[in-house]
């Protein structure tokens, strides 16, 4: 609850009651999208795992050292990952091709939409990452803006998905047609290179995950049912400070 202080100054100033409204978020095309994606990837790395068990070559360690494998044999016993080489192949070279239907959707559809321009980080946001960070973490007290819909945290880790995104299909596609798309592959640093590149990309999703969920738990329950109704409920007071701004009902309008 605020004063309003704008009235009459001979009168005391009265309360402003909040009122509740809901905003628009998210669009509906990415809201299915990014629920779309969701099993997507899950099926990517379960199957992918699949096959790697069947050549498990990568090792964590410098030189000679080795500090762990990929992964102890607990790992694809306790996740029956293991003796499923033909089915994880089968899920993978299917799934492939919608994970990189939906991508192409994705993009084209931020692009068209201009949402693109919510996402892009700029030369700040590195260093306001860092504050988002230090804020997180309760060492800053002072909460860092948002550009937008997102703050500079935000927009640099969607931004970098996407990339990993990209990178899993193109490193994808240089190992599974290594001779047709021999230029790929060459670009990418060969087939083993390419290979490493796509492993990498599971092992960074993975992490992208673990930090996603935690963030989505930190923020709240009305900003996870954001992501499903595409509303999110705010509150604003009666001088309506807090109202839908053009750009964002010119967005509720197109999402219909
Ligand atoms: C989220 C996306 C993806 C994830 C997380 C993922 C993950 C993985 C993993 C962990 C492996 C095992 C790596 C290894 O043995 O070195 C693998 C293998 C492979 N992936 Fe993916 N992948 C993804 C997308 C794709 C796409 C789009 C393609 C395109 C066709 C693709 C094609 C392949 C191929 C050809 C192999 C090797 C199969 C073999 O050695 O017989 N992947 N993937």
């Amino acid at each position: 609850m605020s004063l309003d202080t704008n009235s009459d100054p001979q009168s005391p100033p009265q309360p402003i009651e909040p009122t509740k409204i809901a905003v628009l978020k998210h669009r509906r095309g990415s809201r299915w999208m990014h629920w779309i994606n969701f099993p997507l990837i899950v099926i990517m790395i379960w199957s992918g795992l699949r096959i790697y068990w069947a050549n498990r070559v990568y090792a964590f360690g410098i030189l000679s050292w080795e500090w762990f494998m990929f992964f102890p044999e607990s790992f694809y016993t306790a996740l029956d990952l293991n003796q499923r080489l033909a089915r994880g192949i089968a899920f993978h070279f299917t799934f492939a091709w919608l994970f990189t239907l939906n991508g192409i959707a994705f993009v084209i559809y931020t692009w068209r939409t201009g949402e693109w321009r919510e996402m892009v980080p700029n030369r700040k946001s590195l260093r306001g990452s860092l504050d988002v960070l230090l804020h997180d973490l309760r060492i800053r007290k002072t909460e860092p803006p948002k550009r937008g819909r997102y703050n500079e945290a935000q927009r640099l880790t969607y931004s970098l998905v996407i990339f990993l995104g990209f990178l899993a299909i193109l490193s994808g596609f240089a190992i599974f047609k290594p001779t047709q798309l021999s230029i790929l592959t060459w670009i990418l640093g060969g087939y083993t290179s390419a290979r490493v590149i796509h492993f990498a990309v599971t092992i960074a999703f993975v992490l992208f995950f673990l930090v996603h969920i935690l963030q989505v738990a930190r923020a709240g329950w009305r900003n996870f049912t954001s992501m499903v109704t595409g509303y999110e409920v705010t509150e604003t007071d009666t001088s309506g400070s807090n109202r839908t701004s053009p750009a964002r009902q010119s967005m509720e309008a197109a999402d219909g």
